[in-house]
């Protein structure tokens, strides 16, 4: 008796609290739909005109998937939302140890924050330039520090010693623009090149990303050509260089994440020109070192074809075209968000899928019909935000810096001769002048502007810098 008296009496309080709780819960529910209410009629009539461009490019979309995506089908959710399938009795075998679970066979886009997030890279800077550290805020003591390794201390407290790590691969300002090139061909490594032969077409283009260690050799030649141009690396591929870059002085080699006392005295004796990537981490979408290739590609190509980038829905193992098998990030999810890609005009995807080739394009929407719905999710994302007005390239610039001359080409004075001597700096040096047309237009469109991300995960947050230095150097 005596103990069910207090723990009712204890009880008491517990109930009060709960009243209490929902009695405020309830009233900020009722603000909550007061002011959603208000803000509501306010916005609607704005916002309606940018939810029907969006909706009409949704099912613009859903159309091309249908069409394009090899049985894969998309459902729409709303305006900006939609749902990618797998034709039902795939077989999800893949099993993603991460996180415990089977691969789904659906996945959730927002098209809206795709299209504004994509068509960004077309106008941004991929390679890490001093411009960019000296006008980022602490962009020598903390941003360098994590782009080297072992560097002994968490941040470049020592700035002449991060210069020193650095020197040797960064250029004062972008080697490369945007524009720069027409085509690009973007080689992944899946065993799916050897399917087909489209060493010739990938030739044609004006510059081949490939990434890692993918041989470029007669024995694989007809199915991944021979053309180096760019080449991505992560950091255990970065340990063979030598090896890798033999014979292809050419080409543009980009480390993907972090540079190294031994990548640097390696970096001394190559002839190639060698840069760091700057780009954010991409959390939601494909993983690996092939959507950033996509990235590096987009931010200097008007098209951007990839090749090597499917596997097959059956497959628990992702294949490789020049060696076993081995376990890898999910195959899956990367086929249907390069599949969303492809039907929001970023990429053209080139697979042994498509039985019957079609070369023909008109499933994608029209650059016309993707501008505009970038427009209008552009407007209705500052609308929603509260930030009305100027919607120029510039709103998502955070941190502006100016730039008034050329500054030092990347080096140190300790390279070998071979370095020395050759051509590694040559597209920094290239006059703007030297550039294509259409390269040449952007850039006096921009104001001589260049955008670069943040690190993280951010749309928004760019870090701009104008240069008025006289172009011809
Ligand atoms: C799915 O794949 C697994 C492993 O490869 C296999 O054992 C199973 O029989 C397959 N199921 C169907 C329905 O094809
Ligand atoms: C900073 O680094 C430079 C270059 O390695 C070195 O010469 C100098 O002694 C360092 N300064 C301090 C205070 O440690
Ligand atoms: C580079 O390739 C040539 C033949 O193509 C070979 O003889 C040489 O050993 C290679 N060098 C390195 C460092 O791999
Ligand atoms: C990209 O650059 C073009 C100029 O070439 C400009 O008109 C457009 O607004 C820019 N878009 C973005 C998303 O920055």
């Amino acid at each position: 008796m005596r103990t069910a008296k207090s723990s009712a009496a204890s009880r008491r309080p517990a109930v009060i609290l709960i009243l209490l709780g929902a009695a405020l819960v309830f009233s900020v529910l009722i603000v909550s739909i007061q002011s959603s209410l208000f803000t509501g009629s306010r916005r609607s009539v704005a916002d309606s005109e940018e939810i029907r461009v969006l909706s009409d490019f949704q099912s613009r979309v859903q159309q091309c998937v249908a069409r394009r995506g090899l049985g894969l089908t998309a459902d729409i959710i709303d305006h900006c939302k939609l749902v990618l399938k797998f034709p039902e009795g795939t077989n999800s075998t893949w099993y993603n140890a991460q996180f415990k679970i089977f691969e789904p066979l659906e996945y959730k886009y927002d098209v809206c924050e795709a299209i504004l997030l994509w068509e960004q890279y077309r106008n941004m800077t991929t390679v890490l330039t001093r411009e960019y550290l000296d006008v980022r805020p602490d962009g020598w003591l903390d941003y360098a520090a994590k782009r080297i390794a072992q560097l002994g201390a968490d941040k470049c407290y020592n700035r002449s010693l991060c210069e020193e790590h650095l020197n040797l691969i960064l250029p004062a300002k972008p080697p490369f623009h945007p524009r720069q090139f027409k085509t690009c061909a973007v080689v992944g490594n899946s065993g799916d090149l050897l399917k087909t032969e489209f060493g010739q077409e990938i030739d044609e283009h004006d510059a081949v990303f490939r990434d890692n260690e993918a041989p470029v050799n007669e024995k694989y030649a007809k199915h991944v050509g021979l053309k180096r141009d760019f080449r991505l690396v992560v950091r255990g591929a970065a340990r063979n260089m030598v090896a890798i870059l033999n014979g292809s002085s050419e080409e543009v080699l980009i480390i993907k994440s972090v540079t190294h006392k031994d990548f640097n005295a390696m970096i001394k004796e190559l002839p190639n020109p060698v840069y760091l990537f700057q780009g954010i981490v991409l959390r939601r979408g494909a993983k690996g070192t092939g959507m950033k290739s996509v990235e590096l590609a987009l931010s200097m190509c008007d098209i951007v074809d990839i090749y090597g980038f499917t596997v097959d829905p059956g497959y628990t193992e992702w294949t490789r075209y020049f060696s076993t098998p081995r376990k890898g990030h999910n195959p899956l999810q990367g086929r249907a968000y390069y599949q969303l890609l492809e039907c929001l005009g970023v990429i053209r995807i080139h697979s042994p899928m498509r039985a019957n080739r079609n070369q023909e394009w008109s499933d994608v929407p029209s650059k016309k019909f993707i501008r505009s719905a970038h427009a209008a999710a552009l407007r209705l994302k500052r609308q929603q935000a509260g930030q009305e007005g100027n919607l120029g390239p510039f709103v998502n610039c955070k941190v502006w810096g100016t730039v008034d001359q050329d500054g030092p080409v990347s080096g140190s004075p300790d390279m070998g001769d071979t370095r020395k001597k050759s051509n590694y700096n040559k597209w920094e040096l290239l006059r703007l002048e030297s550039l294509r047309k259409e390269a040449q237009v952007h850039y006096a469109q921009m104001g001589g502007v260049s955008l670069y991300k943040m690190d993280g995960n951010k749309l928004d947050d760019l870090v701009c810098v104008k240069h008025t230095f006289r172009s011809e150097s």
